[in-house]
């Protein structure tokens, strides 16, 4: 497995991937948890939400960063994170691994990938969120395996 930048030309691939991963959270558990009003008022445009996120992800002149990792040259995974240097701060903006590919450590290398990164530029603290229902299991368990701390929030819908 090989860690690299982002190139322009991976978007449509990392597109689709960002999709392929996030899509039974937002059509399965985040629908089945809020309902379908809910569901079409906050995310109803999840997929084209994720085409215009991409199109800033990788910013560096914002200090947004995205790497990809790659098996054979087929993209396997990636991670995006801000880092915001007067706040010593840094934050994971999006992580996923191609289903195939999980558990073999891809996610882990990404981090420590983006952790050392972080740490030469002087950043003392990298927060992220994620959510608290069963699509994101994995995530939190994965997050907890780097040795971060878990502050639990709780978010609030009524269709109204
Ligand atoms: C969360 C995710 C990125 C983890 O990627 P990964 O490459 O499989 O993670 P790693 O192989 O580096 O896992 C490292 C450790 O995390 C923990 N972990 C990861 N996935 C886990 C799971 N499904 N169940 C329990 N623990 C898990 C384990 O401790 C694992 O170590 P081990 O395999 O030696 O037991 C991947 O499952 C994914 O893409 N999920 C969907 C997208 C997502 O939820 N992204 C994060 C949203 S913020």
């Amino acid at each position: 497995m090989d860690m690299r930048p982002f190139r322009p030309a991976d978007l449509d691939g990392l597109l689709e991937l960002t999709i392929a991963t996030f899509g039974p959270f937002y059509e399965e558990s985040f629908r089945g948890i809020v309902g379908d009003t809910v569901m079409v008022n906050q995310h109803g445009n999840w997929r084209e939400d994720y085409r215009n996120q991409w199109q800033s992800l990788n910013d560096p002149d914002n200090g947004k960063y995205v790497i990809v990792a790659e098996d054979h040259d087929e993209i396997v995974g990636f991670i995006a994170w801000t880092m915001r240097q007067p706040k010593r701060s840094g934050e994971i903006e999006m992580l996923a691994v191609e289903s195939g590919h999980r558990r073999h450590g891809v996610a882990s290398a990404l981090c420590a990938y983006v952790f050392d990164d972080l740490r030469r530029h002087g950043i003392e603290v990298v927060s992220l969120g994620t959510g608290g229902d069963d699509f994101h299991v994995p995530s939190r368990a994965f997050y907890e395996s780097l040795g971060m701390t878990r502050l639990p929030v709780v978010v609030y819908y009524k269709a109204l």
